[in-house]
């Protein structure tokens, strides 16, 4: 507060009291004109803000009201009525596309008005994202809203020095304040960052088994659900991948929707799987499907991978000049080798000549088999390089629920964890987070989250039953 000294007359006042040093603030007027040529600047740039953020919605409103200047209110009620029915029309007609183009647009701008808006400044404030620099109080600035039927995309401009690990550590906060039922932060160019609010959340409850496919395919095998809705598939021809989880994540459910989604082409011959499942736990359940290729001690493991080497060799001998990639026929069916706890095979294995052969054999198909039509599925409990020093040798990669923050980089490649994928946040309860995980799909730098469909011992037996060696269709 200004205080007025003693003894002082001609008006002086100071800002700090008990001090000798007196100052008199300067107070200038600001001439009307000033004021007034602010204010217009100000109406300019807001017209020309909303303009550009909102064209469909300004052209509408605005040619209809040149319409009735220009001529009178029948007109324009008609033209506008002509417009919106055909809105209308493109409603009945191509409903997706009308929500893409409309619908989700509206319904953005009504969350950006009258939740996101109103909800922003208090919601930073309380969740300490503001700053507060000699009087002046600084927001971080939310730039766009978009909206689909799963959840509302934040674009945010951070506040110059802050820092996205700042944003990341108050999703609660950010839940709390803006609704929604999980939230997460990525890093995107710039100061800029991407809230995603998840309103709806698709994976909550476990999918049953797809159904076995109609057609005999190895094309991408869909396997799951994204966290859009929209299904999920998994590329095994063309490819490695590996699926690193902590025990109890759900990797066996991501071995076996691949199987079950393979089970035709299996039948067609144009596919063999190949099983390694050296902890005996998983892939003896449908042992029947795999016939003689199905090995569980460290030595047959190691005869059936370089069986596989061979079968990969033969065949790049056999292709080269001829053709540079593989077309899946019952005479050179796709070879999918898939190893469950490969670790137990490689770090874990104490017979080091073992070890040493099976690391040899499993190298040698992940940098030489894709395009011959050998590929590798392996599962994995812990991602370190210690534990499977050929990881990076696998180009597809997905990471169900992890131990540590750190191991998520692991298994997805740098930022990718700081680009949304919270492996390790994912819930420890089974029914809401066995099998979830998250993926880079192709195209795409951004981790999307999915989950894989359960296969249970019943759905096993009963492929086993369709499918198996003895008594099945092949
Ligand atoms: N996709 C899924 N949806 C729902 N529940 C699942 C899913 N996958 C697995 N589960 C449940 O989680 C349990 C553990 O799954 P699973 O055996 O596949 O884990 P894991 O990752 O292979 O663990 P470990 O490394 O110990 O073998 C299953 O018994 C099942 O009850
Ligand atoms: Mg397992």
């Amino acid at each position: 507060m200004f205080k007025r000294l003693p003894g002082d007359t001609s008006g002086l006042v100071t800002t700090t009291p008990e001090t000798s040093v007196v100052f008199a603030p300067t107070v200038i007027r600001t001439p009307a004109i000033v004021t007034l040529v602010i204010w217009a600047f100000r109406l300019v740039a807001g017209v020309v803000r909303l303009v550009i953020r909102h064209p469909i919605a300004v052209a509408v409103t605005g040619g209809t009201a040149a319409l009735w200047v220009r001529f009178d209110w029948q007109e324009a009620a008609m033209v506008t009525g002509v417009m919106l029915a055909e809105v209308g029309l493109l409603w009945v007609v191509a409903p997706r596309l009308w929500a893409r183009w409309i619908g989700w647009r509206l319904v953005a701008w009504a969350r950006m008005t009258f939740v996101y808006g109103p909800r922003w400044q208090s919601t930073m404030a309380i969740a300490g994202l503001t700053a507060s620099i000699k009087g002046r109080v600084f927001v971080p600035r939310l730039v766009r809203v978009r909206c689909s039927g799963w959840a509302d995309v934040l674009t945010v401009r951070m506040l110059r020095g802050q820092a996205p690990g700042a944003w990341a550590e108050r999703t609660p906060n950010l839940l709390s304040g803006l609704g929604g039922v999980s939230c997460r932060v990525a890093v995107l160019k710039g100061a800029r960052l991407r809230v995603t609010i998840v309103r709806r959340d698709e994976l909550a409850v476990p999918l049953a088994a797809l159904p076995v496919p109609e057609v005999a395919t190895v094309g991408p095998v869909e396997i799951g659900r994204q966290e859009n809705g929209e299904p999920y598939r998994l590329k095994v021809h063309g490819t490695h991948v590996l699926v690193a989880g902590a025990t109890g994540a759900g990797k066996g459910s991501y071995i076996w929707s691949v199987i079950r989604g393979l089970l035709p082409a299996m039948a067609a011959g144009l596919v063999e799987v190949w099983a390694l499942d050296p902890k005996r736990m998983e892939l003896s359940f449908g042992r029947r499907l795999f016939g003689k290729r199905y090995a569980a001690t460290p030595e047959e493991c190691t005869e059936l991978l370089e069986r596989a080497v061979r079968v990969m060799q033969e065949r790049a001998d056999r292709y080269a000049g001829r053709r540079r990639s593989h077309v899946p026929t019952p005479d050179d069916p796709f070879v999918l080798v898939i190893v469950d706890e490969v670790a137990f095979l490689t770090a874990y294995q104490e017979d080091r000549g073992l070890r040493h052969r099976i690391l040899a054999a499993l190298a040698t198909l992940t940098t030489q088999g894709r395009a011959v039509g050998v590929g590798v599925l392996a599962a994995l409990q812990d991602p370190r390089k210690e534990v499977l020093t050929i990881r990076n040798l696998f180009p597809d990669k997905i990471a169900l629920r992890l131990d540590e923050a750190e191991q998520v980089d692991m298994v997805l490649g740098d930022g990718a964890r700081d680009r949304g994928a919270l492996a390790d946040e994912i819930s420890q309860t089974q029914v809401e987070g066995a099998g979830v995980g998250y993926v880079r799909l192709e195209g795409s730098p951004d981790p999307v989250r999915v989950r894989a469909a359960y296969v249970s011992d019943d759905d096993i037996r009963n492929m086993e039953r369709g499918y198996g060696v003895d008594g099945g269709t092949w």
